[in-house]
């Protein structure tokens, strides 16, 4: 006979935290949101690999590049680089991220002796800066000749045909560094110098990178940077269950930290396998995230077939149609309560402690702290990265307002099939399980995460916890009529300023 849960499932919007007691301890400073990412002897050992802060980057064309995971890494979160492109091109994002090295910036904008002033105007106009390195043939790491800088020309007083030789500053009146400086003994020497920019050049005088005063200040500001044991930004990477023979290898060669099986449901054989093949060609030296899952067997099965963590969520994701398509799904809280049980249970049996990251459905910044509370260690967001400067796609004007464009990995837009194997030819995928959308422009994502975690921390000393087990452990959770979500919000007023509301999502 067919199983029937006896209560509906329900969403984050269902629940609010009810306040614990808050001593003088739980102030927002004293908050630690460091979290573990992959399982681990609690109690006797530390998990390899930790975030700094409990979100991650969903595995989509529309989020995560090497941009966002190296904007998202500063934060101390981690983004996975989609898998729905070709082996080489994932790879060669990945070891982008690994290979970029904090405060030290590949010049974009190279000139060649023989260029005018009109195309280092042109130049300046399109990429928006005006420090631009002079080298042999223009190329990106040919030897350096010089240094043209907004200080160099005055468009008044010069003839736009003029060449760049005749006005840069040539190279034997500029300080240069060698390409073992540190970003410490970089910013020394633009201090002493009152230089804006340094560059960095090989023992052949070849152009390597340029420093910047200003990004040496940003660096300085985001002490929660998640690093490797080399000082690289760390990041993950989605695989399928179709090609990981190769897809794999090439992701651990090019440094990826971390693997995440990208699927819209994943009890199934074919993670199983997937998982199998990493285990057996790499031990457990490669760390791999398996999903998705909603219910307490789907856990124990990724469990038991060698998971480091595992993703829960079917169908809540804000461009997902999978409930509305094929009729499964649960909401995405009741399947994080069921499932966060059933890995306190499987800690209980084996000592292994499984982190759980709550994936897609978080519309508003309190959800994430429902979601904590509720036993997630992470959460997995799409549309609240997309919206940001560092998400891959174009900022775009509809109707007036700045939108960024954001689409499923399961439109015919991606076309990413592999999400969704159940064997046998994708080429015969006949529905979408996802759409193409707009979301809202929101600025930058250092700014906006800023936000979101100071309202998790001030709830979080609501709620009397300073760090995410003590918040799993005290949280008081309580389910909410659609009566008090109404009296929940601005009500019986008339406001002012709705672009001013607090409350809308975001
Ligand atoms: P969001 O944060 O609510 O936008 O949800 C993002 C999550 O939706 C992702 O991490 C995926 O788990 C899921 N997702 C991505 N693309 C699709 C799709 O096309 N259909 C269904 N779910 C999707």
């Amino acid at each position: 006979m067919a199983i029937y849960f006896e209560e509906p499932s329900r969403t984050f919007n269902e629940y609010l935290l009810v306040p614990g007691y808050t001593s003088n301890h739980h102030i927002p400073e004293n908050v630690t949101l460091a979290t573990p990412l992959t399982k681990y002897r609690r109690g006797e050992e530390q998990p390899a690999i930790s975030l700094q802060i409990p979100m991650i980057s969903a595995i989509m064309q529309a989020v995560s590049d090497d941009n966002m995971a190296i904007a998202l890494a500063r934060e101390g979160g981690m983004s996975f680089i989609y898998g729905s492109q070709t082996i080489e091109d994932q790879a060669a994002m990945v070891a982008r991220v690994k290979d970029y090295k904090a405060g030290f910036v590949t010049s974009d904008a190279n000139l060649s002796p023989e260029m005018t002033l009109k195309d280092v105007i042109a130049l300046r106009d399109t990429l928006g800066h005006s420090t631009m390195p002079v080298t042999e043939g223009g190329r990106a790491h040919g030897k350096l000749l010089g240094i043209v800088t907004s200080r160099d020309y005055r468009l008044s007083r010069m003839d736009t045909t003029e060449k760049v030789s005749s006005f840069m500053t040539p190279v034997e009146k500029m300080i240069v560094a060698p390409a073992d400086t540190t970003l410490k003994t970089a910013n020394d020497i633009i201090w002493e110098h009152k230089l804006n920019s340094l560059p960095v050049v090989d023992d052949q005088g070849c152009l390597l990178y340029l420093v910047f005063r200003k990004d040496y200040d940003s660096h300085k500001s985001n002490p929660q940077e998640l690093l490797d044991t080399h000082k690289r930004y760390m990041v993950g990477a989605g695989i399928n269950t179709r090609d990981y023979a190769q897809r794999v290898p090439a992701l651990v060669e090019a440094g990826a930290d971390v693997l995440c099986i990208d699927s819209s449901e994943g009890y199934s054989d074919w993670q199983k396998f997937t998982l199998q093949w990493i285990r057996e060609h790499y031990g457990n030296t490669v760390k791999v995230g398996a999903g998705n899952v909603v219910d307490a067997e789907g856990f124990r099965f990724l469990a038991d077939a060698g998971a480091d963590f595992i993703k829960i969520g079917i169908g809540g994701g804000s461009i997902c149609i999978t409930r509305e398509q094929k009729g499964i799904g649960r909401g995405q809280a009741t399947a994080t309560i069921e499932v966060a049980r059933a890995r306190d249970e499987y800690f209980k049996e084996t000592g292994v402690y499984i982190p759980l990251c709550s994936d897609g459905g978080i519309v508003y910044d309190h959800h994430i702290t429902l979601a904590l509370a509720m036993g997630a260690d992470f959460v997995m967001l799409g549309r609240y990265f997309a919206r940001f400067d560092e998400s891959p796609t174009n900022r775009v004007n509809v109707n007036g307002s700045y939108m960024k464009e954001y689409w499923g990995e399961g439109s015919a837009r991606a076309r990413n099939w592999q999400r969704y194997d159940l064997g046998g030819d994708k080429k015969g995928m006949t529905f979408e399980e996802g759409v193409d959308s707009y979301v809202p422009y929101a600025g930058s994502l250092h700014d906006n995460v800023a936000v979101t975690l100071a309202k998790v921390k001030s709830t979080m000393c609501n709620c009397g916890a300073v760090s995410i087990p003590e918040l799993q452990e005290k949280a008081k959770l309580t389910v909410i009529s659609s009566t008090s979500i109404i009296e929940g919000g601005a009500h019986d007023v008339v406001l002012k300023d709705k672009s001013n509301y607090g409350s809308s999502s975001i």
